[in-house]
């Protein structure tokens, strides 16, 4: 069996479009059972989103995917939540693909299984020195002196925060443009319960499971040694809960994550962990046969 996997096409940014409709092009010409998208695919326009998806129509085999952060951002009218259960589950559906995170794919002895995954600031690089409050707010100390409306934070951490911390002016995107009505730690606590139902099920049902996160499921695949303002990112890179939940189960042979526009593989337990690593201007194609 033959599965390809790529990840964070972002369709709807105007650099990644060539690069974005060349995979695409490559994908047409190749035959293989199973397509995987791994996030990231548009941002909050749906239609952007049907385009990109549309790209692959000629696609032959199963057509999957798993939504990303950005497909989380919202217009105004609507809720990260109803575009992660409801709207792009159906947008995807009228494009010939299905969302791993609500049904997961058996294909003869192997499952496939996925969810976008979330964060919970247990990736955060420690050494910045940044009170976990300022990544709830998703800004860093330089950036809430700057924007302002964040003096009570400020004085609270007066004692803590210094040259670097004040130096470092950076924003998470995901606190103005995602409104998921809870934290990011209940967020992640949800899909890790779906998550772990699936993989229950799956381990009875198929001799293999392949899981499919948006998000980084280990600290080793965060990119290190970066300007503190990259550092500041590593907080909403993933979470090791989710690396925690794959280590219980043994037939997990493949794991595929992206999010971090830094490739990767690691070896961890018996299997086997690839970061995508497609960025803006390059988009990688992986091919798995088992
Ligand atoms: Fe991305
Ligand atoms: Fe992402």
């Amino acid at each position: 069996m033959k599965i390809l996997i790529t990840a964070d096409l972002h369709y709807d940014v105007r650099r990644s479009r060539a690069p974005a409709e060349e995979l695409a092009g490559r994908v047409g010409d190749m035959r293989a059972d199973a397509l995987v998208l791994l996030g990231d695919s548009a941002g909050a326009d749906l239609d952007v989103l049907r385009q990109c998806l549309r790209m692959f129509a000629d696609f032959p085999g199963r057509k999957l995917l798993v939504p990303g952060n950005h497909c989380l951002w919202c217009h105004r009218e609507e809720t990260s939540l109803q575009r992660y259960e409801q709207l792009i589950p159906a947008a995807a559906k009228e494009e010939g693909f299905s969302v791993l995170d609500h049904e997961p794919a058996i294909l003869g002895d192997t499952a496939l299984v996925g969810s976008i995954g979330w964060y919970d600031y247990s990736l955060r690089e420690e050494s910045l020195n940044i009170p976990i409050e300022f990544y709830r707010e998703k800004i860093s100390p330089g950036a809430a002196k700057y924007y302002g409306g964040y003096d009570e934070l400020l004085a609270k951490y007066a004692d803590v925060l210094g040259e670097r911390q004040y130096a470092l002016g950076a924003r998470w995107m995901d606190g103005w443009r995602c409104r998921l009505g809870m934290t990011d730690e209940e967020f992640l606590r949800r899909l890790l319960d779906t998550l772990e139902t699936q993989l229950t099920d799956c381990a009875v049902r198929a001799e293999r499971v392949i899981v499919f996160l948006h998000h980084l499921p280990y600290a080793t695949l965060v990119p290190k040694n970066r300007p503190d303002h990259f550092a500041f990112a590593a907080a909403y890179m993933g979470s090791e809960r989710l690396g925690e939940l794959l280590l219980r189960y043994e037939k997990i042979t493949d794991v595929y994550c992206a999010h971090s526009h830094w490739p990767g593989r690691i070896r961890v337990g018996n299997m086997n962990v690839v970061n995508i690593g497609s960025t803006y201007r390059w988009k990688n194609l992986e091919i798995l046969e088992v």
